[in-house]
């Protein structure tokens, strides 16, 4: 059975797309059988694996508003175990047309039914807001890793995507997870990074991946030649952490894909993101009434 990702956070520039990428590459590299869903009207994501979307026919619009079997939407990309579903700017209208269609939230979870005998994983990646897109994300999903830009106002807002997780898991989806926090853009020469770190992990425990993302030209450059970091330069810090991140994604399958090797069974580097540092067992009820704060001393 494989399992869904949706990588959301509705504040712009954290790193959704770059982890959805990078990440879905690095687990297709470790020989997952990966999808990657573009549900972004942006189409970052599509753009970032090489494909025109000016050119995209038959997009993740066609599966959710026209009924286009989703299997029929599936691009190849210069991953072999890596498939993708295109989006294209039309989606942009799409927050609109579902309003007044029944079941407006579960469209996508419907529409990819039948993809799930067909990959180990899939990734969504959301665009940056709480709208009908993002809420259709979640409640096609097992588990949302959220990206944190390791700025000042990482925080910011976050009580507001906590609180739509709340109501996901409330009706439209119980069994909705946290997969993990995961910090982007750090650049450890400075101290506001190393704040960020500590207060988002002060809040956040071990739903925080012990791996952070350091700032890096390469992952930033790789889009551009249409690639993932990992083919564009493998050496790079990025891929090395996005690398480190699918091996923790990896372990947490569990006994739910068969891709895991059997005999591996480093015990503890199973559960959750950041295990060693306690570890948290099952989907936890996210507690949006929590306050969420900045950073107290951000100097
Ligand atoms: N670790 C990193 N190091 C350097 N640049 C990065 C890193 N992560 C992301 N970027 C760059 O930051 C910008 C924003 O990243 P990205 O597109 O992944 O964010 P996003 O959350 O998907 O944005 P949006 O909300 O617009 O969809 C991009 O130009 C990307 O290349
Ligand atoms: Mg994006």
């Amino acid at each position: 059975m494989s399992k869904t990702i949706a990588v959301c956070n509705q504040k712009g520039g954290v790193g959704k797309t770059t982890t959805a990428v990078n990440l879905s590459a690095s687990l297709a590299l470790l020989g997952a059988k990966v999808i990657l869903i573009d549900l972004d009207p942006q189409a970052n994501a599509t753009g970032g694996l090489g494909i025109e979307k000016e050119l995209v026919e038959k997009s993740i619009y066609e599966v959710i508003l026209d009924g286009l079997p989703a299997e029929q939407s599936l691009l190849p990309t210069k991953i072999e175990n890596l498939k993708l579903i295109p989006s294209h700017g039309n989606l942009s209208g799409a927050e609109v047309e579902l309003v007044p269609l029944e079941r407006r939230e579960g469209r996508l979870k419907e529409a990819i039914k039948p993809l799930g005998p067909l990959c180990d994983l899939i990734l969504i990646d959301s665009p940056p807001s709480l709208g009908l897109l993002t809420v259709n994300a979640l409640t096609a999903s097992d588990s949302v890793l959220i990206p944190l830009q390791c700025e000042y106002y990482a925080l910011e807002g976050l009580a507001q995507l906590l609180s739509t997780v709340k109501r996901v898991q409330g009706g439209l989806n119980r069994a909705l997870a946290i997969e993990g926090f995961l910090l982007t853009m750090a650049d450890f020469r400075t101290k506001l990074t190393g704040d960020v770190i500590q207060e988002v992990r002060r809040h956040f425990g071990s739903k925080v991946y012990e791996v952070v993302v350091p700032r890096s030209i390469r992952l930033s450059e790789a889009p551009s030649h249409g690639l993932p970091v990992a083919l564009y330069d493998p050496d790079s810090t990025g891929a090395k952490a996005y690398h480190s991140l699918a091996e923790k994604i990896q372990w947490r399958q569990d006994d739910r894909s068969s891709w895991i090797r059997p005999g591996d069974s480093s015990a503890d580097s199973r559960g959750g993101p950041d295990s060693s540092r306690g570890g948290d067992q099952g989907p936890p009820a996210v507690d949006p009434s929590e306050s969420v704060s900045a950073p107290s001393d951000p100097r």
